[in-house]
């Protein structure tokens, strides 16, 4: 007679089977325990899987009924965990969106800002000094035609005084054009631009061929005056740079003029500055050249030099840092160091 074993795929079975596993994936909260809770109860050796194989080896007129229940189950388990996949899914993209948020009220920590260069500053307060006599801004270019660099300034075409000034001349020759060497041509704009009487301030870039070292550079900036009116004499000149010095050096400022020779003044002289509060002791400084217009340069602008007169002067900027400041390396001032400028304390 044949006796049936009993079936090990009961219904109790098959569904702590499930139980456990719908357990299992209900508390995964992430893929990674998801992928664990897959292979426990939907690997082949999981309890199911186990149950499933079983089947097989089931009488004959077992197999359908246990087949329709490990098989309800199975889908019951595969729904719960695409279930689980989508739901993990969602919570994983959350999280990783918070994670990656970026806060953009967030105040900027920008380690290192800009600075306005102290030749800029200078330039503007010496520029409203002039602004505040009631003298006007003049400009001209840095590529300047010779005849306002050297011929309008009385340079004579052989003159040795051309040669004075290292100058960069730009090809072809035959346009005559040089990289200004001085802030000078911009007198004879003025005079050539303005009605008379003409009170005009420039300051600017200039260019001569000097190696860069600890007190030249090949580029340098000046500021130029040029004062032409009825009457105007070298007291005139004299109280003007002396207002000058003491905005720049402090109110014991005083200057001193030195003959000299420019083409384009007559008398000419270097102008020095005495500076009482200097570091290494009170001292003078040679500051820059001045004058009264030579009557070629009126003529030149189609001036009467019998009905106008006036004076001139011309200084550099960087030197006028350099004694302000006590700098000793005109390398700072080109280098571009933010550093060196926020010591000037405008900083942007
Ligand atoms: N242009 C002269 C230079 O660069 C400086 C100068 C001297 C300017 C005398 C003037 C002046 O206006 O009158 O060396």
């Amino acid at each position: 007679m044949f006796v049936s074993t009993p079936s090990p795929i009961t219904e109790q079975a098959v569904a702590e089977a499930l139980a456990t596993a719908l357990a299992a994936i209900g508390a995964a909260a992430d893929s990674s325990a998801l992928k664990a809770a897959r292979a426990a109860h939907a690997g082949e050796a999981s309890p199911l899987a186990v149950l499933n194989g079983a089947i097989r080896d089931l009488p004959g007129d077992q197999k359908a009924a246990a087949g329709k229940l490990v098989g309800q189950a199975r889908a019951q388990l595969n729904q719960a965990l695409a279930e689980a996949d989508a739901r993990i899914l969602v919570a994983e993209e959350e999280a990783r969106l918070v994670a990656e948020a970026v806060d953009v009220t967030a105040v900027a920590s920008r380690w290192n800002r800009g600075a306005r260069h102290p030749l800029s500053l200078l330039m503007e307060q010496m520029s409203d000094l002039f602004v505040a006599m009631g003298w006007e801004i003049g400009e001209g270019p840095e590529l300047e035609h010779e005849w306002f660099n050297f011929d309008a300034l009385n340079f004579d075409e052989d003159h040795p005084a051309r040669a004075m000034q290292d100058t960069f001349f730009v090809e072809p020759a035959e346009r005559h054009l040089v990289m200004r060497t001085h802030t000078s041509p911009v007198q004879i704009r003025s005079l050539l631009s303005r009605p008379l009487p003409v009170y005009v301030a420039a300051v600017g870039r200039v260019y001569r061929t000097d190696e860069l070292d600890a007190t030249h550079t090949p580029v340098f900036h000046q500021i130029e005056g040029i004062a032409i009116d009825k009457g105007l004499t070298m007291a005139h000149l004299r109280g003007t740079l002396e207002h000058l010095a003491r905005a720049m050096f402090g109110e014991g400022a005083q200057i001193r003029l030195r003959p000299n020779y420019f083409p384009f003044t007559e008398p000419s002289a270097e102008m020095d500055v005495w500076q009482p509060n200097a570091k290494g002791g009170a001292r003078w400084v040679e500051w820059g050249g001045c004058g009264m217009v030579n009557p070629n340069v009126l003529r030149s602008a189609g001036i009467d030099p019998d009905e106008y007169q006036g004076f001139a002067f011309g200084m550099g900027i960087e030197r006028t840092l350099q004694f302000r400041n006590e700098m000793n390396d005109m390398r700072d001032m080109v280098e571009g160091d933010v550093r060196f400028s926020q010591q000037f304390g405008m900083v942007v």
